[in-house]
């Protein structure tokens, strides 16, 4: 199978390539290493991804913007992918209220531009990366796909929300099959650099300085370890189901000043906990109900959090320098 991995530069992105090679799919990538965060940092991940192949040439990246058309049609006209999983985008939420017009640019246009490759070359199944924050900001818990998301707290939370609205209409116009993929806060090695909360404490405490903390800590992060959101990916892939969402977390929320007690016990050190305004954007919990990527998917994670953030940092501490002080 020949599968178009978006974002493939990306953190999820390369993990997501990865894991199609190393089944013996072909893939083909397409990022445009947007500044968001370094540029290293992605041609890296692409290291990576070029090891796993079992032989050569089973992995093709094209540098490209999925906002233009044109290099998309030179992608699909040369590669005719099967399927495709769509993970390029703005992510990060305190960003996207600096920038709201690019993250709409991005998430909207450019899924809008892939739907269309994706009819006109009559890809069989079409995955959308869409996120936990499309939940909005609320206490009760866990949350279940049929809830209401109609009130995103961030532009980037919205757009994720059209995003899926907009996969929707496409499978319902030309039989599109379509999965949507809510990623819960997702971790371990190789992390994205920038924006992530573990990332921030790791590289404060390494730096032997204070971990600066939103609010009074007590807010809950469902982190779902990367090889289990790739499962999740590989499962909904090959499922083809004809529209459907899925939760994919941890169904575990674990709080803030609990990533660094978690943090202490990977580093052994002690931190110093400095308290900050939290953001309005940052909402009080996120917690999966994963009942449902269960039933369809055979999902289960199975990686816990504690283990999870010890193979982060150790993989963090083999990381040359200049990836050690990127900017968190
Ligand atoms: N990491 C998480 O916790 C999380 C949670 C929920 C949803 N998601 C979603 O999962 C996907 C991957 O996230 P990630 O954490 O790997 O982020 P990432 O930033 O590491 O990966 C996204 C990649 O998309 C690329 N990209 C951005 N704009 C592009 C454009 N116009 N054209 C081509 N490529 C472009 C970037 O260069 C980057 O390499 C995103 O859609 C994100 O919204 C991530």
């Amino acid at each position: 199978m020949t599968v178009l991995v978006t974002g493939a530069a990306g953190f999820i992105g390369s993990y997501t390539a990865r894991e199609f090679l190393k089944r013996g799919d072909r893939v083909i990538g397409i990022d445009n290493f947007h500044e968001y965060y370094d540029r290293r940092a992605k041609e890296l991940h692409l290291e990576y991804v070029r090891a796993d192949q079992i032989e050569e040439g089973q992995f093709r990246f094209y540098e490209g913007d999925i906002r233009d058309r044109e290099k998309l049609e030179e992608v699909f006209e040369a590669e005719k992918p099967e399927r495709i999983v769509h993970l390029a985008a703005m992510a990060g939420v305190p960003h996207s209220l600096k920038e709201p017009a690019l993250y709409m640019d991005v998430n909207i246009d450019g899924t809008t531009n892939l739907a269309d490759m994706a009819v006109a070359y009559e890809v069989e199944n079409f995955i959308f990366a869409s996120s936990s924050s499309v939940y909005g900001s609320r206490t009760d818990v866990p949350f279940s796909e049929t809830d209401d998301v109609d009130s995103p707290v961030s532009p980037y939370a919205a757009s994720k929300r059209m995003g899926e609205v907009l996969m929707y209409t496409y499978h319902y116009l030309y039989g599109l099959p379509v999965s949507c993929l809510r990623f819960f806060t997702v971790y371990g090695p190789l992390q994205r650099p920038y924006g992530m909360v573990i990332q921030r404490f790791m590289k404060q405490m390494e730096a032997g300085e204070p971990v600066t903390i939103y609010g009074d800590g007590t807010m809950g992060r469902d982190f779902t370890y990367i090889t289990d959101i790739t499962d999740g990916i590989l499962a909904a892939t090959d499922a083809n189901y004809p529209y459907e969402i899925f939760n994919l977390g941890n169904s575990y929320s674990v709080t803030v000043l609990d990533v660094v007690k978690a943090l202490e016990q990977a580093m052994n050190m002690s931190a110093e906990r400095v308290f900050l305004e939290k953001p309005s954007t940052e909402v009080p919990v996120t917690y999966a109900d994963i009942s449902k990527a269960y039933r369809y998917l055979g999902y289960e994670p199975q990686v816990d959090f504690t283990e999870g953030v010890r193979r982060q940092y150790e993989m963090f501490q083999e990381m040359p320098e200049w990836y050690k002080t990127l900017k968190a």
